[in-house]
């Protein structure tokens, strides 16, 4: 892939510091492409802004809650500002968060965290770049699905769920929002991805449930990484400048929607 894909944009990704988001930042960067992290945890946006600005790329990040609207907003001016505008978001903050997956163990808090990150977190963030990307006349907005919000997966529970399938109808909404501006807005829904931090929750899983998992994929493999950052890469460039309003399907086969 050509190292300036992405020269001349900025991308901003929330949840960019850990996992997904961080795999996609570092892809971006050595596109050329200028890198903005939102995210919750300061000392992994240090770490990877320092990373991305010794390789040669412009990088900057803000600690923002994505639940919080006001926080997230004056977190993108200000990233816009020192970038030189908002082109792309990738609006991967997120997750089942450390909750339970079964309705027994789910307390409220645990419903509404989900909820809001997922959510409200994606409506935020796209709310606040949206201006942005009209002054530039066009932009790109990836959300994050999951297979969990496509069907009844055995790794993840009904908030989760919920979850992710409202980000399914916010993505079409908007994107017959905004398709008038140029800007187009479409949903990954990868399969299970083992970062770090769900590495530990595969294997603590029962043999029974890892298996469903693995027996159901027909490539007969977890995935690397970059097999998400690709496509959401795809997504989020010029390649698919004619696509808005769909969702992207990234597990090995393990769903096949009609
Ligand atoms: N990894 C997978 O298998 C998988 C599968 C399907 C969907 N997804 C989705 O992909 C996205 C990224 O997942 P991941 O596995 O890389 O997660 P991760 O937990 O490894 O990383 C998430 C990042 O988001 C940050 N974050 C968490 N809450 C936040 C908040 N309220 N505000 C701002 N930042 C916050 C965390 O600090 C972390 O850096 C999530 O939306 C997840 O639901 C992941």
């Amino acid at each position: 892939m050509a190292t300036t894909r992405f020269a001349g944009k900025t991308v901003l990704i929330t949840g960019g510091a850990g996992g997904l988001g961080a795999a996609m930042a570092t892809t971006v960067a050595a596109q050329g492409g200028a890198v903005a992290i939102l995210d919750t945890n300061q000392d992994a946006i240090n770490t990877l802004v320092a990373k991305l600005t010794a390789s040669g790329a412009k990088a900057d990040g803000r600690v923002v809650d994505v639940r919080d609207g006001a926080a997230v907003t004056s977190a993108v001016d200000a990233l816009a500002e020192a970038l030189g505008g908002i082109h792309i978001l990738i609006a991967a903050a997120g997750g089942s968060l450390g909750t339970p997956r079964d309705m027994d163990q789910i307390s409220d808090a645990d419903l509404d965290l989900v909820i809001d990150v997922n959510v409200k977190g994606t409506y935020y963030c796209a709310r606040a770049v949206i201006p942005h990307m009209k002054k530039n006349q066009g932009g790109a907005i990836v959300t994050f699905s999951s297979i969990g919000g496509r069907s009844a997966s055995p790794v993840t529970g009904i908030p989760y769920a919920a979850s992710k399938a409202a980000i399914l109808g916010l993505t079409r909404r908007l994107a017959k929002e905004v398709g008038e501006f140029g800007i187009r807005v479409n949903a990954i829904a990868p399969g299970l991805f083992l970062t770090d931090r769900l590495a530990g929750m595969f294997e603590a899983m029962s043999e029974h449930d890892r298996k469903e998992v693995l027996d159901g994929i027909p490539l007969g493999r977890m995935p690397e990484l970059r097999e998400c950052v690709d496509p959401v890469l795809f997504l989020a460039s010029d390649e698919s400048s004619y696509i808005t309003g769909t969702v992207l399907d990234v597990n090995g086969g393990r769903l096949m929607p009609n």
